[in-house]
């Protein structure tokens, strides 16, 4: 099987072919997503949210990134391997944002970074990618500021922080990031960016004129249940699927209908 790289998702942009992503943050998950034929697969630090339980995506540490990752990588043979990394291990610090990333790479085995933020962390991003990790961007709606916008609606209608995004967008590309995750912005902005732009964009929640799309896999599989913004196309109700079977199993075990004779030794 031919790997996927990053020069692969920038050939996908120019002869316009979308490029498909999703989250996976387990070995077999992984391995499922990785043979289904999906190009890039995103080890997101919404695993606090989806793997944890936690409200946001602040509290998950590195050290359970790496975790996360190294599961991943072990069952990949094509997709392109991006990691998080998580609040608090890049800001403010380019020093310490090159220790994380090389940690990530070192220690799982991880192909890219991602990280949220425009000019704020340009530093950070410059110092990573001068050590040879490729970079992705994560601008709109980026969920390790929660605190700072108080609501998880949709970025950027106002032409202020709609300006700021595609002069941030500009400089991720100018600096050589590979691709730029677009989340929860008007569908007429992504355009603007996908077109400015010469790297791939990556839309959730941001229409249809990303260069590509990601989701959460737990959503896309409607294992979660509660979360229902109008981006989310659920594609199955394994939920329901699961629920039945585990209470089938339950049922047998307490009826003594299983196991059997021919279940057993
Ligand atoms: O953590 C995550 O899952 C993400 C994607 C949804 C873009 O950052
Ligand atoms: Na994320």
């Amino acid at each position: 099987i031919k790997r996927v790289t990053t020069h692969i998702i920038q050939e996908m942009k120019n002869r316009g072919e979308k490029i498909s992503c999703l989250t996976a943050y387990d070995y077999s998950m992984a391995a499922i997503v990785d043979a289904a034929g999906i190009e890039l697969i995103l080890v997101g630090d919404s695993a606090s949210n989806v793997m944890a339980g936690h409200e946001t995506t602040l509290p998950i540490t590195l050290d359970q990134m790496i975790y996360h990752a190294s599961s991943v990588v072990r069952a990949v043979k094509r997709a392109l391997v991006v990691v998080d990394l998580p609040f608090g291990s890049y800001q403010g610090n380019s020093e310490e944002a090159l220790r994380s990333a090389i940690r990530i790479m070192k220690e799982s085995g991880a192909h890219a970074v991602k990280l949220e933020g425009g000019l704020e962390v340009k530093e950070s991003i410059t110092r990573i990618l001068s050590a040879g990790v490729p970079v992705m961007g994560h601008l709109g709606l980026t969920p390790q500021s929660i605190y700072k916008f108080g609501t998880y609606t949709v970025r950027a209608k106002e032409e202020i922080e709609a300006h700021k995004l595609l002069e941030d967008a500009q400089m991720l590309d100018e600096v050589g990031c590979f691709s730029v995750v677009l989340e929860k912005i008007p569908a007429a902005l992504t355009r603007q960016v996908s077109e400015r732009i010469s790297i791939p964009t990556i839309g959730i929640g941001a229409g249809p004129h990303a260069d590509g799309q990601i989701l959460v896999l737990h959503d896309v599989l409607g294992i979660t249940k509660t979360f229902k913004p109008r981006f989310l196309r659920r594609y199955a109700d394994l939920h329901t699927v699961m629920s039945e079977a585990i209470s089938s199993y339950a049922r047998d075990v307490k009826n003594e209908s299983f196991p059997t004779d021919k279940e057993s030794y």
